[in-house]
């Protein structure tokens, strides 16, 4: 087999992905003082954390009465009661904490009159248990997650953290290590993405931050590399994926193109409009209109077009109105999405509504986590067990904060939060238990915890495959937004699984074409796919399982949501032949100090 250079590394923590959640959990081990590896496929700021727009959640009450513990209210509510309470509560209670930490380090937030931070309405965020909406999204004109991924990256270049955190940019991870015998997570695989070759990282604690995935849709809001990898190698590591089957379109992403049209325009007074220029979403969500939850808005929209109301010449998507905000209102709240409107359709939405529709935006599952960032194995009689030296934050991840549907502007407090909380429980585990890591012997080392991983890149430089990576895709993005989209039934989802396995088959004849050692991004792209072809099968298999609507997960066959029979997480593990095993475990119906909500009917 083709041989490649193998560099070693020994640190105390490696953290895959340098988006929000990877850099909240590098300045906790910085600040730790322990020797931090950052291994990132992007330069740190250009991860995906800089295109979220809209704002960050916490309960500031800085424009309106506001108390976290209606926050957690509308976290549940909007989980559709999948989400863990305990860790809503958590993650509710810590919101304005964290919002002023990052204040403090320097995050320009847009101010009222008074100097306080600017917050904005955003879908579900309610006041008094569901009553009026709120004002709780704290925002930095529309680039929130822009100025929240630079303030966190200067963070980790100061002094107090900069000596002991190291960037390696630009490099893909391949494998997540186990020593099989002690059941510990030892450390990471990557290939050095400007050179070639392969790197070992031996940690005594490895985080995952590696965003989201979103690439197997024809349209999304994600960057190009959201590919999932993560999950892919949590899974091939004998760790399941949980609630798969939760993905969460975005109502506004750019008709045809899919770019992010934040919430924020709704929340600043804009709507959608249908052909007949009539705002719909009074029909659907008659208190709150276009600030429902975003499942019930893309639903709607999807009605919208199904009974032929939808705009265009194809009449497949319809519009959001804001020219009525006024020219410096847009200019001042939401500039960003004048540009990008102006960029990408060519129209000037202080004049004109922006063509939309629902896109793919986000997954509320993830590799299992506990409100500590500590990856977890359970099911519905074991009690969740930590997997010793993993942890995992942010997207990729779940700790079970959004159920079966975020709100929005509940991701970036989750990537700060999360990313926080794993950095410190990877630091205190290493500290406290006195944790050591020698691995004499590198080269024997190597073919023995990274020998999968490093075949896979030596397979495909020596295959003579026919398939062309780009057919696989195509295929992939087609059918997944036909089958497993906003709307899904049974007959679907059987025939996308038989499609999938059938591009699994077919992904064994890949061709690379390009065998260069240097910026090898057809490489780089085929590694991706095979993720994002995993990532769908989990995601089909869990989606077919759950025979009930909530949330995300709308099944034309089986309308209802179901909580004597599904009121309980999807867990699904991959073998090595892509067949999924599935299983489940209780929902954390208890908070830590708050009475239980208990399910209701979860109208708008
Ligand atoms: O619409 C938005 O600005 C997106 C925010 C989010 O997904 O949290």
């Amino acid at each position: 087999m083709a041989e490649f250079k193998v560099d070693f590394h020994t640190v105390d923590v490696a953290i895959v992905g340098a988006g929000g959640a990877g850099l909240a959990a590098a300045v906790q081990t910085g600040l730790a003082r322990l020797k931090t590896a950052v291994i990132t496929e992007i330069f740190p700021t250009r991860s995906h954390t800089v295109s979220a727009q809209g704002g960050i959640n916490a309960a500031l009450a800085n424009m309106d009465e506001d108390y976290w513990v209606w926050h957690f209210y509308d976290t549940v509510k909007g989980s559709d009661w999948l989400g863990d309470q305990d860790a809503i509560e958590d993650f509710t209670k810590k919101a304005p904490g964290l919002v002023y930490e990052l204040e403090h380090w320097g995050i320009p937030f847009s101010r009222i009159e008074n100097g306080k931070i600017y917050q904005r309405s955003f879908g579900g965020s309610m006041r008094n248990f569901g009553e009026d909406i709120a004002h709780r999204t704290c925002a930095i004109a529309d680039r929130s997650g822009h100025a929240i991924l630079h303030a966190l990256f200067e963070r980790t270049l100061r002094e107090d953290v900069a000596p002991y955190v190291s960037y390696y940019n630009e490099f893909f991870a391949l494998q997540l290590l186990k020593n099989e015998e002690t059941g510990r997570v030892i450390g990471v695989l990557a290939w050095d993405m400007i050179n070639g070759g392969f790197h070992i990282f031996f940690a005594k604690a490895t985080i995952f931050a590696t965003g989201g995935n979103g690439r197997m849709f024809r349209t999304s809001t994600n960057n190009h590399l959201n590919t999932g990898d993560g999950w892919t190698m949590a899974l091939r590591a004998g760790i399941p994926v949980e609630d798969p089957e939760f993905i969460q379109f975005h109502p506004t992403g750019i008709y045809a193109i899919g770019n992010l049209i934040t919430e924020g325009v709704r929340g600043e007074g804009g709507y959608l409009i249908n052909s007949e220029g009539e705002r719909f979403m009074k029909k659907y969500a008659p208190r709150v209109l276009d600030l429902a939850s975003r499942d019930v808005v893309s639903r709607s929209m999807t009605i919208e077009v199904r009974e032929g109301r939808g705009v265009g010449p194809k009449k497949d998507h319809l519009l959001l109105k804001l020219d009525h905000l006024g020219h410096d209102y847009i200019m001042d709240k939401l500039p960003g999405i004048w540009e990008l409107a102006y960029k990408f359709t060519g129209i000037d939405c202080t004049k004109e509504p922006i063509p939309v529709e629902p896109t793919m935006h986000y997954h509320m599952g993830g590799i299992p986590t506990n409100r500590f960032g500590e990856v977890v194995l359970g099911s519905m009689d074991k009690p969740e067990t930590p997997v010793p030296g993993f942890y995992a934050a942010g997207e990729c991840a779940t700790p079970s904060v959004h159920g079966s549907n975020r709100l929005g502007a509940n991701s970036l407090l989750d990537l700060v939060w999360s990313g926080k909380e794993a950095g410190i429980s990877a630091a205190k585990w290493i500290i406290e238990k006195n944790v050591d890591v020698t691995y004499p012997g590198e080269e024997y080392l190597a073919e023995k915890y990274a020998k999968k991983g490093m075949d896979r890149v030596r397979r495909l430089f020596e295959s003579e495959g026919t398939e062309k990576m780009i057919d696989i895709w195509d295929e992939l993005k087609d059918s997944m937004s036909t089958n497993m989209f906003v709307f899904r039934n049974g007959e679907g989802m059987k025939k996308q699984m038989e499609i999938l396995k059938g591009l699994r088959e077919r992904f064994k004849k890949v061709k690379l074409e390009d065998k260069s050692m240097t910026f090898n991004l057809d490489l780089i792209e085929i590694l991706e796919l095979e993720s994002l072809i995993d990532n769908s099968i989990v995601e089909t298999a869990a989606a077919l399982a759950r025979e009930e609507s909530r949330g995300a997960h709308s099944r034309e066959d089986y309308p209802e949501r179901d909580d004597e029979n599904w009121l309980k997480h999807s867990l699904v593990y991959m073998d090595e032949e892509g067949n999924t095993k599935l299983d489940y475990k209780p929902v954390r119906m208890q908070p830590l100090t708050l009475p239980s909500i208990p399910p209701k009917k979860r109208v708008y």
